[in-house]
């Protein structure tokens, strides 16, 4: 297969798979895994840390727009798949956890915190072959991706996987609580006045409530071998 050095984009609802199947596709297309949540959760703990999100979720926006105009967020690509580093700090074990996770979507609906990621967005995928990860790429951060996918699967599902993931990193919280998480980020994150989750017209919606990765990476081969053989 010689797939040419292409964006493809993959959106969708909050733990359907999207990162680890982007990073999968990556590894075997030899392309650069770009996963934007992980931006906005960055973007997130540093405010958290600097305490511009009160207990309400508000945040105090003055205070997040100064400080980004100088906030170091840059990635690195190693063999293990794409760190994320804040302030030169690498910071891929806390923007997962649950008090991020919380506050995420409030953060990415602020219109200047999405520019700010956009950007970078932007500065990391200007040499081509990617695979990017998030809730707008195929509809407003690469509108032109070559392909374009959008993830979805069932909600009690979700929750078991990602509370499967959290057991293993020693958090105690129900799977109800973990779906609730889950329902509301997708309903913020669906509902938000500035590019809001909503699949592209000319995306390819994967349903993998029944899947496991190999079997979406079987699925994901034969579209691209019938588009670029
Ligand atoms: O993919 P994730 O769960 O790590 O993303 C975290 C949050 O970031 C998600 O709830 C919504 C937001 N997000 C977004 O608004 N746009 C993107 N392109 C990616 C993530």
């Amino acid at each position: 297969m010689n797939v040419p050095r292409i964006i493809i984009a993959i959106d969708g609802y909050s733990s359907t798979g999207k990162s680890s199947f982007a990073k999968l596709i990556a590894e075997e297309l030899g392309f650069i895994h770009l996963d934007s949540g992980a931006l906005y959760r960055a973007v997130t703990l540093y405010a958290l840390r600097h305490d511009m999100i009160d207990y309400r979720n508000r945040v105090d926006e003055n205070a997040l727009l100064e400080a980004l105009m100088s906030l170091s967020i840059t990635l690195k690509h190693t063999k293990k798949g794409t760190e994320t580093y804040l302030e030169g700090e690498n910071v891929d074990v806390p923007i997962r956890q649950m008090d991020v996770s919380n506050a995420v979507s409030p953060v990415s609906a602020i219109p200047f915190v999405r520019n700010f990621v956009d950007k970078l967005l932007h500065k990391y995928a200007k040499e081509g072959g990617v695979v990017m990860d998030g809730r707008d790429i195929g509809t407003n951060v690469f509108p032109s991706a070559q392909l374009k996918i959008f993830m979805t699967a069932d909600t009690r599902v979700r929750a078991e996987r990602r509370f499967a993931e959290m057991k293993n990193s020693g958090k105690k919280l129900s799977v109800e609580e973990v779906m609730k998480n889950l329902e509301e980020r997708d309903y913020i994150d669906s509902h938000r006045a500035v590019s809001p989750l909503k699949k592209a017209d000319d995306a390819i919606v994967l349903d993998n409530t029944d899947m496991t990765l190999s079997q979406q990476m079987e699925w994901l081969r034969k579209i691209l071998e019938e588009r670029w053989g």
